[in-house]
């Protein structure tokens, strides 16, 4: 199990224990972590964005942004460049910092 600090739009701060195995929406909806998510996690919506903290863009600390995950992200505007990534996507692997957009 890897820890995230999970910071909220109005500034709250969640601390939760991961698995690798499980994706970062599925690791957050079972926190009890409000999550959108409209086409349940397939990459295809957008909705589940997140921002991943800047220190943490390596391997080492999530999976590779897949091609599909790139196309969406640029679909929707996201920077992964600054982090961005889509929740259902993304596997994290060691303690990190995880923004939400809304
Ligand atoms: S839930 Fe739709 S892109 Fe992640």
């Amino acid at each position: 199990m890897v820890q995230i600090k999970v910071h909220h739009i109005d500034g709250r701060i969640s601390r939760i224990s991961v698995s690798p195995a499980v994706s970062l929406l599925n690791s957050l909806l079972s926190a009890g972590i409000a999550m959108h998510h409209r086409c349940g996690g397939k990459a295809q919506c957008g909705t589940c964005r997140i921002r991943i903290s800047a220190t943490s863009k390596d391997s080492t600390v999530t999976n590779s942004i897949s091609a599909k995950e790139a196309e969406r992200l640029t679909a929707i505007g996201a920077d992964p460049a600054a982090g961005d990534r889509l929740a259902c996507q993304t596997y994290v692997f060691a303690d990190t910092d995880v923004y939400l957009f809304d």
